[in-house]
């Protein structure tokens, strides 16, 4: 069954708190998920359902008109491989292009560090046209080298 992608609403913050409590090997920083459940709200959000359950959150950065960010990702794991993060970030990208398009980033953990969870999370991300533009270990410090890729749009 195929995700309808709508607007994040408040009603929606208690299943986005449990999506992201059921992925603990990718979002286990206490003070980052504060911070990604906080800018659900502050940021421009959106939601996967399912059955009109919550499955998926997206969360977009925009840094200057032609400069936009997937601050935030997240499908739940039952319903992972679905198309459930595809249709999501097509969302994201819907709304990057009507506020001028540009380039669209995103910050994940780089290869330099063997984490298989964050493997399947950059396959995502180049399934999804991203291309690696550079790895540094000096935004989220040496131990949680970040690769960061880009798409235009
Ligand atoms: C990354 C994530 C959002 C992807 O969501 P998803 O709904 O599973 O992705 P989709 O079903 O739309 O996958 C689309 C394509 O991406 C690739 N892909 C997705 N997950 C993959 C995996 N585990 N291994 C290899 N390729 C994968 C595949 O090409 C897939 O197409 P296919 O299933 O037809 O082969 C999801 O796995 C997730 O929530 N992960 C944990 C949190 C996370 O990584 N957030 C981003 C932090 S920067």
């Amino acid at each position: 069954m195929t995700a309808r992608i709508v607007s994040f609403e408040s009603s929606h913050f208690a299943e986005c708190e449990r999506i992201l409590a059921a992925l603990p090997d990718w979002f286990g920083i206490p003070e980052s998920n504060e911070d990604y459940l906080r800018n659900l709200t502050a940021l421009p959000s959106w939601v996967a359902l399912r059955n009109e359950s919550v499955v998926g959150a997206i969360t977009l950065e925009t840094h200057s008109p032609r400069s936009h960010e997937v601050y935030f990702m997240a499908v739940a794991p039952s319903d992972h491989r679905q198309g459930v993060g595809s249709a999501l970030l097509g969302h994201l990208e819907s709304e990057a292009r009507s506020q001028g398009g540009g380039w669209l980033h995103v910050k994940t953990l780089g290869p330099s560090n063997p984490d298989p969870y964050y493997a399947r999370t950059r396959a995502f991300y180049l399934a999804q046209g991203f291309e690696p533009l550079f790895e540094s270990p000096s935004i989220w410090g040496p131990e949680n080298p970040t690769l960061v890729l880009l798409k235009r749009v």
